[in-house]
């Protein structure tokens, strides 16, 4: 399913920017174009950053 439309960029694919270090929405643009086009998906993508950070700090308690 895809997470941006605009640049056809599925959720495995945010998922895998955001394992190799993206951080913001604008890391993931630049990583993989999400978020690049109209920004509808923006929220979506602040929602799977903060969860992966969450996750973090969550692993490293
Ligand atoms: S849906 Fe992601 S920029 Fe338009």
């Amino acid at each position: 399913m895809y997470v941006c439309i605009c640049a056809a960029v599925p959720e495995a694919e945010v998922h895998e920017c955001i394992r190799t270090g993206a951080r913001s929405v604008e890391e993931l643009g630049d990583q993989c174009s999400a978020g690049t086009g109209c920004g509808s998906c923006h929220d979506r993508l602040a929602v799977m950053l903060s969860s992966a950070q969450v996750a973090d700090l969550r692993s490293t308690a």
